[in-house]
């Protein structure tokens, strides 16, 4: 099993239908800040099952949701088929997008899958794809003294404040046998600094590189926000 095919089954990174939907809420509420326009043109690459994607089209002119595997690709497709604004694009759609067209790309808790030369070649598209003055945020980057137990606690506190500690504890226990501890076990996680991702940015061709609040509930992971050059 790669990643890729754990993402493309069901997973049990979720604990709870509580969890997922709060979870979800949260990131589009955290994407929704970076919205420069009503009319901006957003790519959120990378979305996983999007659930409250309706909240992000609702703030924008349009919304790319890009999303590597199928079966996720099809529940959206499913769930937001009405969502006039919103399209369910696969990786292989985004590089076919016009030069110059996004005004802003975010890509939450996406990168620690990547190995760097796929990184590389997602920084490069995004910043082709971005508008001179278009803005890229990447977020839930993992620092790499940073482990699953710290995750774990993350999780516990969020799960405290939204009400599903019980659901929490039981999926705890589940993910410590399951494929997803195994794969970060086999393949890692991608870690960087915050000087490591700093300068992979900018040798995109992106300027003002920022930190900014991480997305979501673990703010001992980090998020960075960078400008194509006008
Ligand atoms: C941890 S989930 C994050 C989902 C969502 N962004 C969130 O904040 O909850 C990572 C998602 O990225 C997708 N993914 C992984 N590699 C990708 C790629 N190269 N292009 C697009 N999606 C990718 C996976 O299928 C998975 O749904």
């Amino acid at each position: 099993m790669s990643w890729r095919d754990f993402w493309n089954g069901d997973n049990p990174i979720y604990v709870s239908p509580r969890h997922k939907a709060l979870h979800y809420r949260q990131i589009a509420k955290d994407i929704v800040g970076h919205i420069p326009a009503p009319d901006a043109v957003v790519l959120d690459h990378g979305c996983g099952e999007a659930l409250s994607a309706d909240h992000v089209a609702a703030a924008c002119g349009k919304l790319y949701l890009c999303e590597a595997a199928p079966n996720v690709r099809d529940r959206l497709r499913a769930m937001f088929g009405q969502l006039g604004k919103g399209v369910v694009v696969a990786p292989e759609e985004v590089e076919a997008l016009s030069e110059g067209s996004l005004d802003l790309v975010v890509a939450n808790s996406l990168i620690q899958y990547l190995k760097p030369d796929e990184l590389t070649a997602l920084l490069g598209l995004w910043r082709a794809k971005l508008k001179p003055g278009g803005h890229l945020v990447l977020a839930d980057v993992i620092p790499p003294d940073l482990g699953p137990l710290s995750d774990a606690s993350q999780l516990l506190g969020f799960a405290w404040r939204g009400g599903f500690l019980k659901a929490a504890l039981a999926g705890l226990v589940r993910t410590a046998f399951s494929d997803y501890r195994k794969l970060r076990a086999q393949y890692g996680l991608s870690t960087h600094t915050a000087e490591g991702i700093t300068a992979l940015i900018a040798q995109a061709g992106f300027e003002r590189i920022e930190r900014v609040p991480n997305f979501g509930h673990n703010p001992q992971r980090m998020a960075f926000r960078a400008r194509v050059p006008l």
